[in-house]
């Protein structure tokens, strides 16, 4: 699969010791390679690009039958999960560090159940829009790795951003669905940001049908 350019800036950033000790104790028993085999991933939800982690781990925490597989390039957000793991006794969680169009090429096609990507980096000049993660060929990779029936779900707060997301995902084959009423999630830190800048959230859901 190749896609377009990285849809991230690198950050990786130190860790204070502790963090690190966290780290290197629980990520060989909880993290995933972004590279590597085929994943045995039938039925899980994965999060891409989970930010600080807390709405992954809700996610994990509301059905604890539901497999959640995080995926971001965000240290200290792999740890933040990796902590609330260990916190919550949480066994139905892995998490990737690193990218998640990489990552792609390890997840069979028609396994997952569900595919949420909660406030992309909205990338606004005209110039950074082929960093977007929603655009065709990355929705179209996404839309192959959903079993039948499994859904896509999408929010942002950058308008552009929405109407792009509405018109790529309305116009892939075999996905059908469309803006929706903001459902039940966590506030993620990125949504409690443009809620307080009085920005206006939209949210899409979409199944492969
Ligand atoms: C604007 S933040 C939103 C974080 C979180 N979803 C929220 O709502 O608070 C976008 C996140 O996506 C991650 N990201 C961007 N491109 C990614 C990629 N290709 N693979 C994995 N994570 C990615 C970034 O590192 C960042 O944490």
């Amino acid at each position: 699969m190749e896609l377009a350019s990285r849809t991230f800036k690198p950050r990786r950033r130190a860790l204070s010791p502790a963090r690190q000790a966290l780290f290197e104790r629980l990520a060989p028993q909880w993290c995933l390679d972004e590279t590597g085999d085929s994943l045995e991933v039938a039925g899980a939800v994965l999060d891409i690009g989970f930010g600080d982690g807390a709405a992954t781990v809700e996610l994990a925490l509301a059905d604890r039958s539901r497999t959640v597989i995080g995926v971001d390039v965000h240290t200290p957000g792999v740890v933040n999960v990796l902590a609330g793991i260990e916190r919550h006794g949480l066994t139905n969680v892995r998490v990737v560090h690193g990218d998640a169009l990489v990552l792609l090429r390890r997840v069979p096609v028609e396994s997952l159940a569900g595919v949420r990507v909660l406030f992309p980096d909205p990338w606004p000049k005209q110039r950074q829009r082929h960093r977007r993660i929603v655009q065709p060929a990355v929705v179209d990779e996404i839309v192959r790795r959903l079993e039948p029936g499994g859904w896509l779900e999408l929010a942002t707060d950058d308008v552009g951003y929405a109407e792009q997301m509405a018109q790529v995902c309305g116009s892939r084959t075999g996905l059908v669905g469309g803006r929706v009423p903001r459902p039940e999630r966590t506030v993620t830190r990125f949504e409690r940001q443009a809620l307080d800048a009085g920005r206006t959230v939209t949210d899409l859901r979409y199944r492969r049908a």
